[in-house]
């Protein structure tokens, strides 16, 4: 499908693979809403630059990227079996460093990493310099084409949990442009317009980067969705008036004693929830669960430049000189998640205990 056919459709693609011209569409989010413009990448420094910057953003879509930028970082490469593997590793950890937080980018890594190895490890049977580039690619692209179906299986069972007219409250952007489409907090939202349900969305525009009010917003509108945009300091207000039955939020990495790590200002939102006594849930695919990381204080926040809260998109709204804070997540303890809704079903506390049967 072209980009052009998706738009009519109400969805946009954030990762392409451009097999006609051998590179990476990857839809520039910093510019939305207002401008639709695909960068071409054909190198992994620039997607590398292209994470960092946010240019593509949300923890499976990082993910997604990374892996077509291990392609493209040793697509042009032309040496011995031992020296790709080398490459490959190099490239992998390279990726690793664009940013801390979303262990999808890891897990991506890792995985193209162990293709990579089976190939080239030692097999019996040795496989050619560019049967391994084009096993990578393909590798990318499955990673890609199982995200859009994981996501669709999260939608289905988060949709279990909502009734038709329900208020539904998000922070950040869980959706399709975090993802290879439909979202994870958002897919029980495309799949009730599909079934004919409404749900009355609420998005939190989420300072400082306004991923809700840019993408959230902007992506549910498009598609036909009910969806009203506040600003995150009213979301306790659109509470106490009996509007939201459901609070639901993405994660960049869910720990193995159930905390999570998601947009900074998420905390906020869920101790507001248990407040109001709304259910507060999380959707993730299996791949963001990292049972490695103990606790929410394991997992490494990372922290942006003082600019995208002084002068966000240019205009200064602070005093010059002024200390700046600026974490990009926050971990929400596991106390206040009422459920974990991943690919394989929807997990409840004791959540150490059933996020290991899980993944047994
Ligand atoms: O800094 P961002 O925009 O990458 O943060 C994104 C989020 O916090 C999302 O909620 C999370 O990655 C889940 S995306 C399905």
């Amino acid at each position: 499908m072209t980009i052009e056919q998706q738009h009519t459709q109400g969805w946009l693609q954030s990762v392409r693979w451009n097999s006609l011209e051998d590179h990476l569409d990857l839809l520039d989010q910093r510019r939305l809403p207002e401008d639709i413009v695909y960068l071409q990448l054909t190198t992994s420094e620039q997607v590398w630059d292209a994470i960092k910057q946010l240019a593509v953003r949300g923890a499976p879509a990082i993910g997604i990227a990374a892996a077509f930028g291990v392609y493209l970082g040793v697509r042009k490469f032309s040496g011995s079996r031992e020296a790709l593997l080398a490459e490959i590793i190099r490239q992998c950890d390279y990726l690793a460093t664009s940013r801390p937080t979303a262990v999808n980018l890891f897990w991506a890594l890792d995985r193209m990493k162990a293709r990579a190895q089976a190939l080239l490890g030692g097999t019996a049977e040795p496989v050619g310099v560019d049967a391994v580039k084009q096993a990578l690619l393909d590798e990318a692209r499955a990673i890609q084409a199982e995200d859009e179906e994981t996501c669709r299986l999260i939608g289905e069972h988060a949709l279990s949990l909502f009734e038709d007219g329900m208020g539904v409250l998000t922070h950040c952007n869980a959706g399709g442009l975090a993802t290879a489409r439909y979202g994870t907090a958002t897919a029980p939202m495309y799949l009730a317009k599909e079934k004919g349900m409404s749900l009355k969305v609420f998005a939190d525009e989420t300072r400082p980067v306004l991923q809700g009010a840019r993408l959230t917003a902007f992506e549910l509108q498009q598609a036909g969705i009910d969806v009203t945009l506040i600003c995150d300091n009213m979301a306790g207000a659109v509470m106490s008036k009996g509007w939201i039955q459901a609070v639901i939020v993405g994660t960049d990495r869910v720990a193995a004693n159930g905390d999570v790590a998601n947009k900074i200002g998420t905390y906020s939102v869920a101790v507001l929830a248990k407040a109001h006594g709304i259910p507060f849930y999380v959707a993730c695919p299996m791949s963001t669960i990292d049972l490695n990381t103990p606790t929410g204080a394991d997992i490494p926040i990372e922290e942006r430049h003082e600019d995208e809260i002084t002068q966000g998109f240019g205009k200064r709204t602070a005093p010059q000189g002024v200390k700046v804070y600026n974490p990009a997540f926050d971990v929400t303890p596991n106390e206040y998640v009422t459920a974990i809704i991943t690919e394989k079903g929807i997990i409840r506390a004791p959540y150490a205990e059933n996020l290991k049967k899980l993944f047994a």
